[in-house]
């Protein structure tokens, strides 16, 4: 018996035997159905078919995924709820661990504030029709757990106060220009109302501001500066100026991402 190349064969007589022949062509044709079915109605082999429809499917996935402006406006809002309930806590903590009787008053006026503040969050979430919620805002937690290292540092009251102030002013800044960021973006889609509450905000965080570098640059910095250098008369009048200069950099506000 050989076998021919068509996948028959023949006997010692020749014949080919058109039952193996019939087995082997049925075995080739399932095989290469098996290998390119093909999807009714097209034709594309269905493998490609199945990797084609899952790469149209991811990227319908994230086209509905894809966030608008409008969702990181209501995501910077829920940060900034956040930022302002961890504030409250940060604010008590810094109004007791100042001397100055003013800047513990400045602290404890601005925690008064904060949580008016975050009533008019509720009303800016109100506006918008948005739930109210808070989503954890990881950048001011690092500056409130800058201040609160500074507090447990063994500084004398003045320069604590001095600390304090430069730790509150951080803060500040930082929600300074959330709500900068955050009344641009309600005037750009037309949210007026949010737009007026949160200005309101930035007001009350730049008055804060300016009063805590009223302070520093008031007498703080120096008193600090004295008890940095006392016995050193003779250097004493050029490193006041030094601190002067210093405090234009560290107190001084600055126009920094509002309007
Ligand atoms: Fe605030």
């Amino acid at each position: 018996m050989s076998i021919r190349s068509d996948g028959g064969y023949a006997d010692r007589t020749g014949r080919v035997s058109d039952f193996r022949l019939t087995v082997l062509r049925d075995a080739r044709r399932d095989r290469r159905e098996r290998s390119t079915m093909q999807d009714p109605g097209s034709s594309i082999p269905t493998r490609e078919f199945g990797i084609i429809f899952a790469t149209a499917f991811r990227k319908e996935k994230t086209m509905r995924k894809a966030g608008t402006l409008h969702d990181a406006f209501v995501d910077e809002l829920r940060d900034t709820y956040d930022a302002e309930k961890q504030l409250t806590k940060a604010l008590a903590k810094m109004a007791k661990t100042a001397s100055s009787p003013d800047l513990k008053e400045a602290f404890e006026a601005h925690l008064e504030e904060t949580r008016g503040q975050i009533e008019r969050l509720d009303e800016v979430f109100a506006s918008l029709d948005e739930k109210v919620r808070g989503k954890h805002c990881d950048g001011i937690a690092g500056i409130i757990d800058e201040g609160k290292s500074i507090m447990e540092e063994d500084f004398d009251a003045t320069t604590m106060d001095a600390c304090l102030i430069a730790a509150g002013q951080r803060a500040e800044h930082y929600e300074m220009a959330a709500y900068g960021t955050l009344i641009a973006w309600a005037d750009a889609m037309g949210h007026t109302e949010a737009a007026n509450l949160l200005q309101q905000t930035l007001d009350e965080e730049k008055a804060a501001d300016k009063k805590l570098s009223a302070l520093a640059e008031g007498g703080v910095n120096q008193e600090a500066a004295h008890a940095a250098h006392a016995g050193d008369e003779d250097d004493d009048a050029e490193l006041v100026g030094a601190g002067r200069r210093t405090n234009k950099t560290n107190n001084r506000t600055t126009k920094f991402g509002t309007r």
